[in-house]
């Protein structure tokens, strides 16, 4: 069967792209990483895309004009390397309605939070201010509002006595590592679809 073409978009660190680069090193994993895309020239995940043969392309934000024709260039470096499904782990950039739409439902996230509870940034400084005894991450489709969308997989991560926003974080980016490349498998193998805006099971 041939495997799902990733588009990964990033914008620093990579470690969830690494994740992914190492599930699809699985001859049995049915995708594949087209094209890595960062938004930053300096992003440590380009050099990780590079390590394991990926192809990457920098789209800087910066040198484009506006958000509609730096999204015209995402799409078009994503449609020319024939991607299937466009995974955003720690891309930077909000991305608008028009390209949102564009990739409805082949378009997803990651998320350091158990949404709906605390969309937007600094997600584990909040979660221990207000005193969750759990916390963990999403994958979920994207949709016009941030943080929002059908949520495909979530896992939990008990929050510790003493935990640090460090601690925490470390903690659930691991459970981050095991979560995403489940969730592209589900979509890769056909398992899941849309239905009322809620991701239902086709088994
Ligand atoms: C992760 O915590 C992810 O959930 C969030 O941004 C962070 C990216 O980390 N969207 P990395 O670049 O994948 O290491």
């Amino acid at each position: 069967m041939a495997r799902l073409k990733l588009g990964v978009l990033i914008s620093g660190r990579g470690s969830n792209l690494q994740a992914l680069i190492d599930a699809c090193a699985a001859p049995a994993y049915p995708a594949e990483i087209a094209l890595v895309i960062s938004n930053e020239t300096a992003a440590a995940g380009l050099a990780r895309a590079a390590r394991a043969g990926i192809p990457s392309r920098i789209i800087a934000h910066r040198d484009h004009a506006g958000r509609a024709e730096f999204e015209q260039a995402l799409d078009a470096a994503l449609r020319d390397a024939g991607v299937e499904l466009v995974c955003l782990a720690g891309f930077m950039r909000v991305l608008g309605p028009d390209f949102v739409a564009r990739w409805r439902d082949r378009l997803i996230n990651i998320h350091p939070s158990l949404l709906p509870a605390f969309p937007g940034l600094d997600t584990h400084r909040r979660a221990l201010e207000a005193g969750a005894t759990v916390a963990g991450c999403t994958v979920h489709f994207v949709r016009a509002k941030v943080d929002a969308g059908p949520i495909i997989r979530q896992a939990e991560v008990q929050v510790r006595a003493g935990d640090t926003e460090h601690d925490l974080a470390a903690r659930v980016l691991e459970a981050e590592h095991r979560l995403y490349p489940e969730a592209v498998r589900l979509i890769a193998e056909g398992r899941i679809h849309v239905v009322n805006e809620k991701v239902a099971s086709r088994d």
